[in-house]
């Protein structure tokens, strides 16, 4: 997608058939990059993204991504307080799309009042004049935030890899590469089609491992926001211990289960998940299985997750239902600013 297209005019089907696109739309500000590179470790000693919903989602893909490498502790809050270890050598990284979400101002002024380092992912309203300009990352107006994911992972990202002290991932070649390999990659997996057709009358439980455990939640999330149905993500090896006793109920209550499968599994999740896959079975359970793949944790993240975007508009439409508003989210608000009353 081009600088000057209007995202707006979009509707949430091709927001997300442009969602490589969308990876490359606004670059990380130079000065914002050299305030991240200047606070790196050992100066910064821990990272917190904060946000809700839409907002959210982004940091926690970052967090299982930079795991594996990082020195020092990376954590996520959806809540209105950050928790008590947070101190001023940590570095907040803020997220709101529309600037406004209660939760989130609260826990930025919760970081503010404790000295921490800030930073803010925003297309503007109160957090946008919170933060200092250089300091925040100003998105395009106008599409709804879970839209916009790819736009915040571009900017969440960056500023995590440069405050850890590593070379910021180049969205621009990314988008570029991605775009040209969706096209190889969709002849080599079944139709999103097929999987909202597969899942539609049912309940669907998406499971991941590691870095596809935020993209079996954003599957989830995704079906809540875009379908308007309900759907639950599950990760490994967690839902072993527990979830598993629940394979009797399945079929009975409906529920479909997805795996997220990735390239990057170990020969202990390898055998984890094909065992998941036979007890499920043996008690009549149709078990869905994805294989994604990528040239990096992050590519494959990245085709993971819009595939299953698709998969939740593809579901909005077989149900009639308007993928784009979130009227019960917005109604939910405006009771808790006050502005209606039920
Ligand atoms: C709507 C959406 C929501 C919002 C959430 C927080 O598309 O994704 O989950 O992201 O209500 O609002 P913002 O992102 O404006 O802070």
């Amino acid at each position: 997608m081009q600088e000057n297209v209007d995202i707006t005019r979009n509707s949430m089907s091709s927001l997300v058939d442009a969602f490589f696109s969308l990876l490359a739309k606004k670059r990380l500000q130079e000065n914002t990059q050299q305030i991240a590179e200047k606070l790196a470790i050992p100066k910064t000693e821990g990272i917190c993204t904060v946000g809700m919903g839409g907002s959210s989602i982004a940091g926690q893909i970052a967090i299982a991504l930079l795991n594996d490498s990082s020195s020092i502790p990376l954590t996520f809050v959806r809540d209105y307080q950050l928790p008590a270890f947070i101190d001023d050598r940590w570095t907040v990284i803020t997220v709101s799309y529309s600037g406004t979400t209660e939760e989130t101002l609260s826990a930025y002024n919760d970081a503010d009042s404790r000295g921490c380092e800030l930073f803010s992912v925003t297309t503007g309203g109160e957090l946008g004049a919170l933060c200092s300009s250089e300091r925040t990352h100003v998105l395009p107006k106008g599409i709804q935030p879970r839209a916009a994911l790819p736009m915040i992972l571009a900017a969440v990202l960056p500023l995590m890899q440069c405050l850890l002290g590593n070379r910021p991932t180049d969205f621009e070649h990314l988008s570029e590469k991605l775009t040209d390999r969706q096209k190889e990659l969709k002849g080599s997996m079944k139709e999103p089609q097929e999987i909202a057709t597969h899942i539609h009358q049912r309940i669907p439980a998406f499971i991941g491992w590691r870095h596809l455990a935020p993209v079996a939640y954003r599957a989830k999330t995704q079906i809540n926001e875009n379908a308007k149905s309900t759907a639950y993500s599950l990760e490994l090896p967690e839902a072993n211990h527990n979830e598993i006793e629940a394979s009797a109920a399945y079929a009975n209550q409906s529920i479909a289960p997805i795996l997220l499968r990735s390239t990057y599994e170990d020969e202990q999740t390898r055998r984890r998940f094909e065992a998941t896959s036979k007890i499920l079975e043996q008690e009549s359970v149709e078990v869905e299985s994805i294989q994604f793949s990528g040239e990096s944790k992050l590519e494959e993240v990245l085709y993971a997750i819009q595939y299953l975007d698709a998969v939740s508009v593809r579901l909005a439409d077989i149900r009639g239902v308007n993928p784009m508003g979130v009227p019960q989210i917005s109604l939910l608000k405006a009771i808790l600013a006050g502005n209606i009353e039920l």
